[in-house]
């Protein structure tokens, strides 16, 4: 069992969960952070460290959301390893909560 980012990351990419997680298994692209799937230990540290909320654990996906286990398994295997904070991106407060952002996902 993992937990996932899902779509509310993109474009904010707060990184504050990177710093919590025992196993550093997540990988940044450049608008974005995911979490290797087969790397997670489940341990639900990172979900409460996100201020977007965009940590969701597997089973509680939406059907919307399902899509993002995918993306994440895949992009983990592209995206370089992520284990320390940085810089949110430059407008992410206004992004927060934007509908619909999926479209501006860079993978590269
Ligand atoms: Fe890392 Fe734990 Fe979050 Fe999985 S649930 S990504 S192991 S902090
Ligand atoms: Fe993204 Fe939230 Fe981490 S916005 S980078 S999942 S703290």
């Amino acid at each position: 069992m993992a937990y996932i980012v899902t779509e509310n990351c993109i474009l904010c990419k707060y990184t504050d969960c990177v710093e919590v997680c025992p196993v550093d298994c997540f990988y940044e692209g450049p608008n974005m952070l995911v979490i290797h799937p087969d790397e997670c230990i489940d341990c639900a540290l990172c979900e409460p460290e996100c201020p977007a909320d965009a940590i969701i654990h597997e089973d509680e996906l939406t059907d919307s959301q399902q899509p993002f286990y995918q993306l994440n398994e895949t992009l983990a295997e592209l995206w370089p390893n992520i284990c320390e904070r940085k810089d949110a991106l430059p407008d992410a407060d206004s992004w927060n909560g934007e509908a619909d952002k999926l479209k501006r996902l860079r993978k590269e």
